[in-house]
């Protein structure tokens, strides 16, 4: 990404634009093409950016015209007001809110799956939900290889998933919990240190799935463009600071060794194999924190035929949602998008240009 291009990070001070703000100052990008965009009540403070500061701004998009690409790290109630205001400056919108990701108009991608849904002429592209793009970045590679029939994953979510606000009430109430005092909780509806208990998001009473066991089926099936595979999923909150942990359980179309399963995902992007056949060994969400790859580990044969073959096969996987889950899978989009629209003649620059039916209209979900 050259220095030149001016990125807006909406949302600066939560958990997500922190870490964009951290992976862009990996990359030394200047401190004068990035602006740090927060609601009212962070405006004015210092964002610390690389050795110098940014100073966060309340969010007026008149004011951002000079920008490129806006990460939009906000809640989707935010994202769904700002997005359209942001396009309408000619500013490409990369966003983290659930807010476009059943729209079919805009592209949601995982650079190592689908990146072929980016169009010249995106204007604003969803990032998918954490747990979908850790799971698939591990499962995809199989089912390139040899077709995917049913995956039931079960996942145990860092609290860091709900913000930052859930960082220092897990910090909180272990302090509380170590010392016999009484653990209040607001961010989630139970105490989260020393427990475990189903993604707080809104449960449907219809199906008995939560809104993450819900986005991870819907999103998968969206992303793989497979509106028949069959997803189990089983979401749950551990009293872990950063980074998901899955347990996968894929049945395959086809058979395939336990040395071609361990083959296909050791040399799969994205992914980190950890596995050590030999020592009881495998990857932790302490690994996982912090680096941009999913570690992937402990594959095992689920059926004990006696063919070296199977189509059944577990694994164990660690990835940072804040980094692949979020600030670093938007930023890879950033990178091929605004590659493409700096190459396409038919990309126009500025959506003011545009004809007004050009922008998504935001939907429920
Ligand atoms: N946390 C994760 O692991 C994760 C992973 C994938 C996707 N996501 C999604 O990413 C988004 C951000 O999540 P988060 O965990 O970073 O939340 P967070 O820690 O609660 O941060 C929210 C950010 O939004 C800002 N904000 C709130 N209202 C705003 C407004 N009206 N205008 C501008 N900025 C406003 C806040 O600024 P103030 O300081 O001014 O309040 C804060 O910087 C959510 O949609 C979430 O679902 C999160």
């Amino acid at each position: 990404m050259p220095d030149s291009v001016t990125f807006a990070i909406i949302g600066a001070t939560g958990a997500v634009g922190r870490e964009a703000l951290a992976i862009l100052a990996q990359r030394a990008h200047p401190v004068d093409h990035i602006r740090a965009i927060t609601s009212d009540r962070s405006a004015g403070t210092q964002i610390p950016y690389a050795g110098s500061a940014l100073t966060a701004e309340e969010f007026d998009a008149d004011q951002l015209a000079d920008v490129d690409c806006a990460l939009l790290c906000t809640d989707a109630t935010t994202s769904r007001r700002v997005a359209p205001c942001l396009v309408q400056q000619g500013v490409l919108v990369i966003d983290n809110s659930s807010a476009f990701r059943h729209d079919p108009r805009v592209p949601l991608v995982i650079p190592e799956i689908n990146a072929a849904e980016l169009q010249p002429e995106s204007t604003i592209i969803a990032n998918p939900n954490c747990s979908t793009i850790i799971l698939l970045l591990a499962t995809h590679p199989l089912r390139a290889a040899f077709g995917l029939r049913e995956i039931v994953v079960s996942t145990y979510q860092a609290v860091s998933g709900a913000g930052l606000a859930a960082i220092d009430e897990l910090r909180r109430q272990t302090h509380a919990a170590l010392e016999s005092r009484v653990l209040s909780h607001h961010v989630f509806p139970q105490p989260c240190a020393f427990n475990v208990f189903p993604h707080e998001s809104t449960f449907d009473p219809a199906t008995g799935f939560n809104g993450e066991e819900q986005k991870i089926i819907s999103e998968s099936r969206r992303i793989l463009a497979d509106p028949s595979l069959s997803i189990m999923p089983n979401c749950v909150r551990v009293p872990v600071e950063r980074a998901h942990s899955q347990s996968i359980l894929v049945t395959l179309e086809q058979p395939a060794t336990l040395q071609q399963v361990r083959a296909c995902l050791a040399a799969a992007p994205g992914l980190r194999w950890i596995d050590d056949q030999t020592a009881p060994t495998s990857p932790t969400p302490q690994q996982a924190t912090g680096i941009d790859p999913v570690l992937v580990g402990r594959v095992r044969r689920a059926d004990a035929g006696p063919d070296e073959s199977s189509q059944r096969f577990m694994l164990w996987v660690c990835g940072d949602q804040l980094r692949k889950g979020a600030a670093l899978n938007a930023l890879q989009i950033a990178d091929l998008a605004l590659n493409l629209r700096a190459r396409s003649p038919r990309a126009l620059p500025r959506a003011l240009d545009r004809p007004h039916a050009h922008l998504p209209t935001p939907i429920e979900n």
